[in-house]
């Protein structure tokens, strides 16, 4: 879903609204605050609160094989920010070869979120991405949360996102993917 609005008509209230629901129902949420940001501070951006969403779900002494995946999978999408190794995610896990390490953000990011979503699935729990200002992306990273969140349509994992932003962002993302008009 995508919400949008002129300022000041209450669109981040709503997503805080969401977030109790969500958080009533035991879901994980994750809430990101879009800004002008390059590919890589978008990508470091993801990768921490994903990092975070993923020890919610299950701390890691209790992790299942679907986790460690996940976690894998995190693992090569951090390489593509941080070549020399886990410095940000500070766990000593080995990338999942062929996976998230595209050199394409919109790759990378459905192979992630595919990820999540399995380990979501698993423990039957919901995951929401609560992304506000979400204007601020740009085309690339607009392109690529949706073809990501296309995928997961598809798949159906318990796995959804809500974006709120100004009413310009209708079109962007229209323009964006001919496709969007269907998952949103
Ligand atoms: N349903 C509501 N009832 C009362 N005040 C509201 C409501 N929704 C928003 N507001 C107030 O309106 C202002 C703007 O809301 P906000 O969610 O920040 O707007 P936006 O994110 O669309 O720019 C805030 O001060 C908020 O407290
Ligand atoms: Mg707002």
């Amino acid at each position: 879903m995508i919400i949008t609005g002129l300022r000041g008509v209450g669109k981040t209230v709503l997503l805080g609204e969401f977030r109790a629901l969500a958080e009533e129902h035991a879901w994980i949420v994750v809430e990101l605050e879009a800004s002008k940001n390059d590919d890589a501070g978008f990508r470091r951006v993801i990768l921490s609160q994903l990092k975070s969403a993923l020890l919610r779900l299950s701390p890691r002494a209790r992790w299942t094989d679907a986790m460690h995946r996940a976690a894998s999978v995190l693992t090569s999408f951090n390489a593509s920010v941080d070549p020399s190794g886990a410095v940000q995610l500070g766990w000593d896990i080995e990338p999942a070869a062929g996976y998230a390490d595209h050199a394409d953000l919109g790759l990378d990011l459905t192979d992630v979120l595919v990820a999540l979503g399995g380990v979501a699935r698993g423990k039957n729990v919901g995951v929401v991405l609560l992304i506000d200002e979400i204007q601020f992306l740009n085309t690339l990273q607009l392109e690529a949360l949706i073809q990501a969140i296309h995928r997961l349509v598809q798949r159906k994992p318990p796995v959804t996102m809500i974006g709120a932003g100004l009413p310009q962002i209708a079109e962007l993302v229209g323009d964006a993917k001919s496709y969007a008009e269907r998952p949103f």
